[in-house]
């Protein structure tokens, strides 16, 4: 197919466009996109005139609808990569009147989109493997209705800090904090899966505002503590980049290093679709390395409350949960004393010394016969949190329990998907 067509009419571009000032950077449209069309610096996230097909995958995974923009030009106008990269806003439609007779506006040098990469046509049976086409954009039935965007970027809500420990052990090269937000008289209501964003006070070394990080909620919808206008956030202290080398994360070491009082800017909350079933004997795979493990957090603690209540109906809970050691596992003192009629816990770590480097997907390949049940079942709803690079080794490790057993993952993880029974939130 020609991408470079279909949003063409007659020389007239319908460009897509990210809004930068509600984009919280989650990378979701990144991981989503099928085409490869958008990309991302330090600044900004920005759609490929010349790659983007309209497919519209984007639209619905995005938490805050920034995606959703459009500008009518001159396919000679178009914006091209290195301008989005430069916006702090999205620039004003341009009347047609404007647009010039060669169809070029005033001060636009751009003369044409691009043309895309030809697609090279694989072998078949060759065409790599791309977890993210798994991932639901939708909820499951039975999940409860979240609100969304209450706060924008431009228009925050504050909540104080009523608690900050780390819940991994202390003296270790990775640290994660626990730290509890509460709203006071302000609604903020939250499900679980559900994300916030903080803004970090200050400015960058341009001097503009830094932008909000997002943080998955690891806290039930009743408050980290019950009937309390409150949530709990899972955060570790960025100390390396992606490559090793040092770095201090701006937001991590601002949220890690809060003191109970302090106050902070809160925008969202995110996410429509990462979010529990409620349905009696529903059931929950959770698969997850770090700080991935506070939304897993919060549907575990949800159905914990639910159960001593009496109000539990059944339904297995299954959590795989991946840290480089036992100390540097979050919460890893909590998750022993919970039932293991309740919940069934695999713990994988990968640099215990004298031990062999395990992953959350080897041990998902060891209870393969237990995970082939629940992939027969459709009342399971599994939940992926954490790095990007788990994502798709965790994902090959479904598609090989089910293919062993001879049931075609082409066809299950498109019901997956389409249910809203796999979700997939890795960065
Ligand atoms: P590793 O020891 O190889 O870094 P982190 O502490 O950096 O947040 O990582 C959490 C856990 O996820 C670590 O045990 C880390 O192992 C593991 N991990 C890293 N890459 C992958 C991957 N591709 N698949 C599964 N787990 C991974």
């Amino acid at each position: 197919m020609d991408t470079t067509t279909t949003l063409i009419d007659n020389g007239i571009l319908k460009q897509h466009l990210i809004d930068p000032e509600i984009c919280i950077r989650c990378n979701t449209c990144e991981a989503t996109c099928p085409v490869g069309a958008i990309t991302h610096d330090d600044n900004n996230y920005v759609v490929r005139a010349d790659v983007c097909n309209g497919c519209m995958a984007c639209i619905s995974p995005c938490p805050t609808g920034s995606i959703d923009n459009w500008r009518t030009l001159p396919v000679a106008r178009a914006y091209s990569v290195e301008e989005q990269l430069g916006w702090e806003a999205l620039p004003a439609e341009i009347p047609p009147e404007q647009w010039g007779a060669d169809g070029s506006a005033p001060g636009n040098t751009s003369t044409t989109i691009p043309a895309a990469p030809a697609p090279v046509a694989a072998e078949p049976g060759t065409q790599p493997f791309r977890s993210a086409q798994y991932g639901a954009t939708v909820p499951p039935w039975s999940a409860a209705h979240p609100y969304t965007n209450l706060f924008a970027p431009a228009r925050p809500t504050t909540a104080t800090v009523v608690g900050n420990f780390n819940c991994t052990e202390a003296g270790f090269d990775s640290e994660t904090h626990h730290v509890v937000l509460d709203f006071g008289s302000m609604p903020f209501p939250v499900l679980e899966g559900q994300s916030i964003g903080i803004v970090p006070p200050g400015t960058d070394a341009l001097g503009k505002a830094h932008h909000a990080r997002q943080y998955s909620v690891a806290s039930p919808r009743n408050g980290e503590r019950p009937g309390y206008n409150n949530l709990a956030l899972t955060v570790k202290r960025v100390t390396q980049d992606y490559d090793g080398h040092p770095v201090r994360g701006i937001a991590s070491n601002y949220v890690c290093d809060l003191k109970v009082g302090d106050t902070v800017q809160v925008i969202g909350p995110f996410g429509s679709s990462f979010l529990m079933p409620n349905h009696p004997r529903s059931h929950i795979v959770m698969i997850c390395t770090g700080t991935g493990s506070a939304p897993m957090r919060a549907m575990t603690e949800w159905r914990r409350r639910l159960r001593s209540s009496g109000k539990f109906e059944g339904g297995k809970l299954m959590l795989f949960f991946g840290a480089r050691t036992q100390q540097e596992l979050p919460y890893f003192g909590p998750l022993q004393s919970l039932p293991k009629d309740f919940i069934d816990i695999n713990l994988a770590f990968s640099r215990t010394p004298g031990q062999p480097k395990r992953y959350v997907q080897d041990l998902m390949r060891e209870r393969a016969a237990d995970l082939l049940a629940l992939l027969r079942d459709g009342s399971s709803h599994f939940y992926v949190c954490g790095l990007k690079g788990m994502e798709e080794g965790v994902v090959m490790a479904l598609r090989d329990i089910a293919q062993d057993a001879g049931l075609n993952w082409d066809t299950l993880g498109a019901t997956l998907k389409r249910e809203g029974r796999l979700h997939l939130e890795t960065y």
